[in-house]
């Protein structure tokens, strides 16, 4: 293809019959159509529906890569070392590994950052929001009709210290411009009410979580609302399906808050599979350092995601000096 080099994007100059651009990174290529995205690289290509790759590759660039592994499916996805990035084909995939078909590259943060950015712009439809639950957007299939900028560019709400500390994101009440999610609309909106001792109001806060979260615009995008040291709550809304199969470096942490998912649990290396976990409103979970998991929400709900951002895990953990489990009962 021709190809023309823009703050490290390698895009075709030409649109496609459908009215994309190709690109490529790497060895990579990366094309679409009306219904589907076509992935090729030296061994093979690969095929995914437009919506679902749209979904993942959304996940990937809003939360830059994520912790560990961002599998778009069983096949293709992006492994974070925090700094380079490796994309990869059927990596974590065992017949395509016995078959000698997986491949993998190692690309500098900024340029898979940018050609990521690029694809999810360009393959993005005025119609389609890729953070929204489906039966809260339009369709992104069909020929090339606009774009969603303002929706792919959405940056993930995260608090310095806690939600409702002065100088904070508060996105709390109706003049925020977030209404109450048709799914939540029961959830009670009071507020607690907190009587701070003189010379402290500025440091005393509480909010409710639950009110928070039923004004969540998103499915599948932990907000951070309180960070301390290297432990940050992320609760979130889901409906449907989470778009990733999230491969961890790292133990995390679930409290179903509201609701039901059902979470497919894998072995992160091979994707064989190891439980069905069904969690439903209060039950707590500790998700192991070597699974990959997807959760399937029938009914919106609400999930704390409770993490430890330290850098020094995931090397903790790859080198058997911590566990890949929390807790020894
Ligand atoms: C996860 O991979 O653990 C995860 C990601 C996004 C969510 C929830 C859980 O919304
Ligand atoms: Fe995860």
């Amino acid at each position: 293809m021709t190809t023309t080099q823009t703050h490290h994007v390698q895009q075709s100059a030409e649109v496609n019959s459908d009215g994309y651009r190709e690109f490529a990174l790497g060895e990579f290529t990366f094309r679409r159509d009306e219904f589907f995205v076509y992935i090729g690289w030296p061994t093979g290509e690969h095929m995914m529906s437009a919506d679902a790759f749209l979904r993942a590759l959304q996940r990937d660039v809003a939360w830059d890569f994520f912790y560990g592994i961002v599998n778009f499916d069983g096949v293709f996805g992006t492994l974070n070392h925090y700094g380079t990035v490796d994309i990869f084909a059927g990596r974590f995939n065992e017949s395509y590994r016995k078959a000698e078909l997986d491949y993998s590259e190692t690309m500098e943060t900024p340029q898979i950052r940018a050609t990521f950015e690029a694809i999810l712009d360009d393959w993005t439809n005025e119609s389609f929001d890729p953070f929204a639950s489906p039966h809260e957007t339009g369709s992104a299939f069909g020929l090339k009709n606009g774009n969603n900028t303002a929706a792919v560019t959405r940056q993930r709400v995260a608090a310095a210290r806690m939600v409702g500390v002065p100088g904070d994101e508060q996105v709390r009440d109706d003049a925020s411009g977030y209404p109450i999610n048709r799914m939540f609309a029961d959830v009670d909106q009071s507020e607690p009410v907190v009587e701070a001792e003189p010379g402290f109001e500025s440091e005393v806060a509480a909010f409710s979580l639950f009110a928070y979260l039923s004004r969540s615009n998103v499915t599948w995008n932990p907000s951070v609302v309180s960070v301390c040291k290297d432990s940050l709550a992320c609760p979130t809304t889901e409906e449907y399906l989470l778009p990733i199969i999230h491969g961890n470096d790292r133990v995390e942490w679930f409290v179903q808050l509201s609701d039901q998912i059902t979470w497919e649990v894998e072995d992160r290396d091979t994707g064989a599979v190891r439980a069905r976990v069904t969690m439903r409103a209060g039950d707590v979970s500790a998700m192991p350092a070597d699974i990959r998991h997807q959760g399937y929400s029938p009914k919106r709900s609400m999930l704390l995601v409770w993490e430890n951002n330290s850098e020094k895990i995931p090397e903790a953990i790859a080198s058997g000096q911590a566990p890949t489990y929390p807790i020894e009962f």
